[in-house]
């Protein structure tokens, strides 16, 4: 397996997984292309429905191959495809969520607007399946910095850092400008993909995309210090992935734990990790004043716990009793 680590194959997806053994790899991710005209500079993503339906249909057989039984399989796409995918997968392996990716989507003829898309994932086997729940913050006013949602009576209740996660996601939004965005049509956000891999994998872990496009899932998992495996035929996307690589290292985490972010805001932490990240945030005494007020990454002194985001964290770390595990 040793070969295949930690390196980007310019190949056909289905030429390098079929050399993969089976039961290999913790995460298998992939955002195929959609086969809606997008522009490609070497894929034409066009073809005959039936065609591109029985070609989905092996490469997601060899993705099932290649995961472990602790695994995961995820698949990006429009709602129309995955109907189509998860009839596949469900002979294959175990449906755990449909996600449902809060995001403007192209409008196809005359249709309700089409404002989310969907990420298939399933388990390799349900009892063995890795799965961590994962948190992410508070939705608030952006300008009187409210809690958007109404706890009644159980602000109590309340986690200090944010509600876990659901099958719904709303609160990461496509990459919107193109200061953050490689030549291509349909890179996916950074923090999308370390959501997926803090869910289900642990450090050492590895992942792999048969689709890999400019690299995200590749980025993400060696920001959090995973291993990764990515193929992608385009010899242009393979170049900018291997030169986003070489710049990027994998300390995305607060003390021992591994966190995402973006920009200095973090985005998705691990519940059971929450006892140890507790220490690096300054949290209201009372929890209820949670209500108006968002808790605070505390500035840095001295260490390097949040070593990949930037600047600005220059007092110490205050230990809050406002901070345990178990709610809301
Ligand atoms: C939807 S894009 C993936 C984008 C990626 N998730 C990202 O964030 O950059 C699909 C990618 O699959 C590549 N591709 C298409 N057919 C392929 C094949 N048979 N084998 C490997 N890559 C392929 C395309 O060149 C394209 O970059």
């Amino acid at each position: 397996m040793k070969e295949f680590l930690n390196k980007i194959f310019e190949d056909d997806c289905l030429t390098t997984l079929n050399k993969i053994p089976s039961n290999s790899v913790d995460v298998t991710f992939a955002d195929p292309p959609f086969n809606l005209k997008k522009k490609y500079n070497n894929y034409k993503d066009d073809i005959r429905f039936q065609e591109y339906l029985d070609w989905c249909k092996l490469w997601i057989k060899e993705l099932v191959r290649v995961t472990k039984e602790t695994g995961s399989i995820f698949i990006h796409n429009i709602p129309k495809w995955l109907t189509y995918y998860s009839s596949i997968l469900n002979d294959e392996a175990c449906f755990r969520h449909w996600i449902s990716w809060d995001a403007p989507t192209a409008p196809m003829g005359k249709t309700l607007q089409p404002s989310h898309y969907g990420i298939l994932f399933y388990a390799k086997d349900l009892r063995k399946n890795k799965f961590y729940e994962i948190r992410y913050p508070h939705k608030r006013c952006r300008k009187c910095a409210y809690l958007l949602k109404d706890y009644g009576g159980k602000k109590n209740m309340l986690h200090p850092f944010g509600p876990l996660v659901s099958d719904v996601w709303s609160d990461i939004h496509r990459i919107k400008h193109n200061k953050y965005r490689d030549e291509h049509p349909c890179q996916l956000p950074l923090h999308l993909l370390e959501r997926i891999i803090l869910m289900s994998s642990d450090e050492g872990d590895i992942v792999l995309d048969p689709f890999v496009g400019t690299g995200t899932t590749v980025i993400a998992a060696k920001k959090l210090c995973r291993n990764y495996i990515g193929i992608e035929k385009d010899s242009d996307y393979v170049k900018i992935t291997n030169k986003k690589l070489e710049q990027t290292i994998g300390s995305s985490k607060i003390g021992n734990s591994w966190v995402s972010y973006y920009l200095e805001n973090i985005v998705t932490i691990r519940d059971i990790d929450w006892k140890n990240i507790c220490n690096y945030f300054v949290i209201p005494e009372e929890i209820k004043k949670i209500d108006n007020t968002s808790i605070k990454l505390a500035k840095k002194k001295t260490g390097d716990y949040l070593s990949l985001i930037p600047h600005a964290f220059g007092v110490a770390a205050s230990q809050s009793s406002a901070a345990s595990g178990g709610r809301v």
